[in-house]
This record gives C-alpha cells, structure tokens and sequence, in this order.
C-alpha cells in the first residue's frame, strides 16, 4: 500500500532518544509512504515514490502523518470509578490522605475482585476503542488491582483476551506488589512474598502472561527492599524491571531502578539528582506522566531537568481510576507542551520511540523506518504545530496498525 498526499511526514528515528537528541525529528514536506507485509518499506519525497505496481494507495489529503502513538504505562484493565475520591481531593484532601484512611486502590480492588475476567474484557473494551480513536497503537497494560494471586491472574487473562479483540497491541506487565490489600494489614513482608512468589511469577512469566515486572515503591506503597526482592526474583524468571518510582516521596526508588536495570522507572515528580544519575547508568528511560500530577493537581515533574541531563524521556497516560481517569495521549501531550513547555517534536519523540523503548520494543516499533512495524497516524492537521495548536479536538483521520487501516475518523 502506498499512502500518498501526506502534506508532512515525521520521521522520528528509532529510539531511545537521549536528552537533546529526542528534537532530532526529520519532517519531510509532500512525502509518500510504502508498505509491505506489515512493514515500511520505503518512505520520501513524493516525487521519488518508488513505480506503482498495481498496489492499494491510500491518500493522507494533505495531512501530517506520525509513527503510531505508544501508551507505555497504563492501569488497564479495571473495574469501577473512584469520582467519590476525585471530588474529596477537589475539595482539598492529598492522594495520600485518602490512600492512608481506605479509600485509593483497594477501593479498585474491591472492583476488580467482583468482577468476572469477561467483565473485565467487556468493561475495557470501548476504553481501547476510544484510545485508538485518539491515535493509539500500542499500550502497556498492568495488573496490580487484583492483590491476590488468583485475581492477578484473572487481570492478565484479560489483558490476553483483549488484546485478541482489538487492533491495539497490548503489552502485558505484571504488578502484583501495587498496594497492601486489607486482609495483609500490618504484614507487608508475608505479602510480597506471597504475590512475589518464585511459583508464582514463574507460572506468569512461561504462559507469557506479562513480559514486565513493576512495583509501586513509595511512601504507603513498598519499601525500596521489598521491591528488590519482588523485583529481583522477577528478572530470574525473564520478567524485566520497572518501577513506579518517586511519586509521592523521595525514598529511593530511582537509586533501585538503576541498581536493578530497570527497563523504566516511572512517575519521578520528586526524583533528585543521585536519582538522575542512577537512572542514567543503567540506560533506563524515565517515563514522566503529567497527567497525574494535572489530575491530582500536584507539582509537575521537571522534565527540562531530566532531558538536559541526558535521559531519554517518554510520556504516558497513566490511567487509572485514582490518580489519572485520563485515556487521552492527545490530551497528555498538550499538557506536556503547553504546561512542561517540551516542543511538539520533543513530546513526540517522547510518546513514540521513547515510548516503544520504554516498553523494550524500540526495534521495531515508535519510529519512522525501513523495516519497522507500518504504524501510523494520519492528522487532519498539515503540519505537527497545527496539531498541537488545537488542544482538545480529535484530529485522528485514520490510524494504520501493521498496515491495515484499522480506524478512520
Ligand atoms: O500510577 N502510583 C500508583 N499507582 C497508580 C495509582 C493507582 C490508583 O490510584 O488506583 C499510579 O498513579
Ligand atoms: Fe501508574
């Protein structure tokens, strides 16, 4: 297939792109697209477009054309709302406040255990259909609302069943270690080892129910030691390393992530210096997620901080019932450019090959390039500036997963 009258074509080149270099975005005016078996073939000037040999074309009507949009840090699949919580923080009460008197995740929780793996399927469903609308072509997926083994299992599955049921590729992390259910109360230790279990993640990681594992380490979350350990027996299994990482306090779970090899560590509002220069050893990316802190109105992440250091930096969505009921990317974007003050090609670059490398897909996935995996985005808008100009309006006109057109507008 060859899509053509693309008014501008991005090409973001395969990640990680390290601080400066995620602005190294090469537009190209009136270009043209080739795709084969999946794949991009060829990609240029339209005048060079290689000789049609009979095949489908597909015109771009003059819009800009992106890699597809990657969400590499999601909560789905889960059950309920938390709107309750939402108003109560409006109102004036912290994330943590809230978490610390029973409401937060084990509110989900509850949910989730209710719910039926078909449940689960039918209730995020049209969350991914919207999300595709939106530009999304790939999407990491979480567990971590189940709290016991037999409910964490239940969110993998349906995270395998839905990914068999809609164009979005989903990739499945596995993070038992989220929250301390009620009935751990007061044990902690018992637990993580209990849903860290070498039995368990070994079962998780040969059915390849998740090729991730995360932790929540954090103040009211898990101590930076229980995290290794969950963390560590994961890596013996094949099951990489994230983090949710210096969210709510500095307790040093950056330090962690770089000491494990974290694929990523995520969050990062009060990441400190020692914190930026672990992370960097490693080469682990720093996944920041703006529309936390816009939902729970807490400080931003300095994300200038990270990229001038040198971090390749992705942006996600984070959603989830409690700290970000946000399914938009579009929407995460426009906050990172008009709030972080990141330039169009800087948050893009951020929410393609740095994404793709957040979730250990660079190689085929998030750029531009001969080879990769045909995932694209056809705007409305000529131009990335347009695009970002208009916070709020859809202007997804066609999204392409693996060469198939999968949504038009
Ligand atoms: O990424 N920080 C930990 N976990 C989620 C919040 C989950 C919830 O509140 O349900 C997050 O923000
Ligand atoms: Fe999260």
């Amino acid at each position: 297939m060859l899509i053509r009258d693309i008014a501008s074509l991005a090409v973001v080149p395969p990640g990680p792109l390290a601080g400066e270099k995620m602005r190294d975005v090469n537009i190209i005016q009136d270009a043209a697209v080739l795709i084969e078996d999946g794949r991009l073939v060829w990609f240029g000037l339209a005048k060079d477009a290689p000789a049609d040999k009979g095949g489908p074309a597909l015109s771009a009507e003059g819009g800009c054309v992106i890699p597809g949009l990657i969400d590499p840090h999601t909560h789905i699949p889960f059950a309920g709302h938390r709107a309750a919580e939402f108003a109560r923080r409006i109102a004036g009460e912290s994330y943590l406040s809230i978490m610390e008197s029973g409401g937060g995740i084990r509110v989900t929780t509850q949910a989730v255990r209710e719910a039926s793996e078909e449940e689960l399927v039918e209730l995020n469903l049209p969350r991914l259909r919207r999300m595709l609308a939106l530009g999304v072509t790939t999407c990491e997926c979480k567990s971590g609302y189940g709290l016991a083994p037999k409910h964490e299992l239940k969110q993998l599955h349906a995270i395998r069943e839905l990914n068999r049921r809609q164009p979005i590729e989903l990739v499945p992390t596995y993070l038992g270690a989220h929250a301390l259910p009620a009935e751990f109360e007061g044990r902690a230790d018992e637990f993580i080892d209990r849903i860290g279990s070498e039995a368990l993640l070994q079962q998780i990681a040969s059915e390849g129910l998740a090729r991730f594992c995360d932790v929540f380490c954090d103040r009211g979350a898990f101590t930076v030691e229980q995290a290794r350990r969950v963390l560590t027996r994961a890596a013996k299994v094949g099951l990489k390393p994230k983090l949710h990482a210096d969210e709510l306090a500095q307790i040093g779970a950056t330090r962690l992530a770089g000491e494990v090899h974290a694929v990523s560590a995520d969050h990062l509002e009060t990441i400190d210096e020692g914190g930026i220069a672990a992370l960097k050893e490693a080469g682990t990316i720093a996944v920041v997620l703006p529309g936390t802190s816009f939902f729970l109105g807490i400080e931003h992440c300095d994300v200038h901080r990270l990229i001038n250091a040198g971090l390749p930096v992705a942006l996600s969505t984070d959603c989830n019932p409690g700290s970000s009921m946000i399914e938009s990317l579009p929407l995460i974007m426009n906050i990172a450019c008009c709030q972080l003050r990141m330039p169009p090609v800087e948050v893009l670059s951020a929410v393609t090959a740095n994404a793709a490398a957040a979730i250990d897909l660079h190689g085929r996935l998030g750029a531009i390039e001969k080879g990769y995996d045909a995932d694209l985005v056809i705007l409305d808008a000529p131009t990335l500036d347009e695009w970002f100009y208009t916070p709020g309006r859809n202007r997804v006109k066609a999204v392409i997963k693996h060469g198939e057109v999968v949504y038009k507008a």
